[in-house]
C-alpha cells in the first residue's frame, strides 16, 4: 500500500475494547488487554508508511466515570505497557508524548513518573511521534489554553487578531500538526472530546471494527479511504 505522503498525521480513537470482551464473554478489562495488539500494530504500520505522527486516545477525562476496578485496570495497564514495551518502540525510534492533564491527583504517581520517564527517554527520536492522549479532554485543554493566555497578556488589552496568530501556541504540544484524518473504531460516529480544534479540517472515518481487532490490512483499507478524499480546505 502506497501512502501518498498526505497522510501525516493520524490520530485514533481507539473504541470497541469492551464489546470485543463481551462479546467473548471475557471481562470488559480483556478487551483493553487485547487493544495492545492492535495498539502496537498501528504504530508498526505508521512507520511502515511513514507518517510523523500518531495520536491515540487511551484515557479520556470521562473516562474517570467507569467502574473503579475498570479504572484501576485501566490505570495499571498504561503503566504496565510502558515498563514492558517502551525500550522496543524506543529502539524502533518512537518519541512519546503524553497529552492531557497530568497533574491530576487521580492518577497514580507511579504513572506520572513513569510517563515522565518515557518521554525523557525517547525525546530524541525521530522515526514517529507518539501522542497518547491519557486523562485528555478537549474542553479541559481549550480552557488551559485560554487561562495561560490570559494570564501572559494579563495587562495588555489583547485584539482577536492577537488571539488567532498565537492560541495555539499555548497548547500542550503546539509543535503537533494538526490531523490530516481522524478513525474511530466501533461503529460510534462521534467526537467524544477528542482534539475539537485540532480536527477543523481532518478526515473522518468511522468503521465498525473494534478496536483489537484492528491491524494493517484495516489501516491499509483507512488509507485507501483517506487518499479518495478531495481536501478543499474551503476552496472549490
Ligand atoms: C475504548 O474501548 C477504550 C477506552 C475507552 C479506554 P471501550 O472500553 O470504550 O469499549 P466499548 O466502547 O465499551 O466497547
Ligand atoms: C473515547 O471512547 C475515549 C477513548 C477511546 C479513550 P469512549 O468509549 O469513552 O467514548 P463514548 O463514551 O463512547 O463517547
Ligand atoms: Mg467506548
Amino acid at each position: 500500500m502506497q501512502n501518498k505522503k498526505s497522510l501525516n498525521h493520524l490520530a485514533i480513537i481507539m473504541d470497541g475494547n469492551g464489546r470485543w470482551a463481551l462479546n467473548q464473554d471475557l471481562p470488559r478489562t480483556a478487551g483493553h488487554a487485547a487493544g495492545e495488539h492492535s495498539l502496537s500494530r498501528s504504530i508498526d504500520w505508521a512507520i511502515e508508511n511513514k507518517l510523523e505522527w500518531l495520536t491515540v486516545y487511551a484515557f479520556s477525562t470521562e473516562n474517570w466515570l467507569r467502574s473503579e476496578e475498570e479504572v484501576d485496570f485501566l490505570m495499571f495497564f498504561n503503566r504496565d505497557i510502558l515498563i514492558r514495551r517502551r525500550e522496543e518502540f524506543n529502539q524502533k525510534g518512537v518519541k512519546f508524548k503524553f497529552l492531557g492533564d497530568l497533574t491530576d491527583s487521580q492518577i497514580p504517581e507511579e504513572n506520572k513518573k513513569l510517563m515522565i520517564e518515557t518521554e525523557e527517554i525517547t525525546k530524541n527520536n525521530k522515526t514517529l511521534n507518539l501522542v497518547f492522549a491519557f486523562n485528555y479532554g478537549s474542553h479541559n485543554e481549550i480552557h488551559k489554553a485560554v487561562l495561560d493566555l490570559h494570564n501572559e497578556h494579563i495587562s495588555e488589552n489583547l485584539k482577536l487578531n492577537d488571539i488567532e496568530n498565537n492560541f495555539y501556541g499555548f497548547f500542550q504540544y503546539s509543535d503537533m500538526p494538526f490531523p490530516d484524518a481522524l478513525l474511530r473504531t466501533a461503529g460510534e460516529k462521534r467526537i467524544s472530546n477528542f482534539l475539537l480544534y485540532q480536527l477543523s479540517y481532518s478526515e473522518l472515518i468511522f468503521i465498525d471494527t473494534l478496536w483489537p481487532d484492528v491491524n494493517g490490512d484495516i489501516l491499509d483499507d483507512v488509507l485507501l479511504e483517506f487518499n479518495t478524499r478531495n481536501r478543499t480546505y474551503g476552496r472549490n
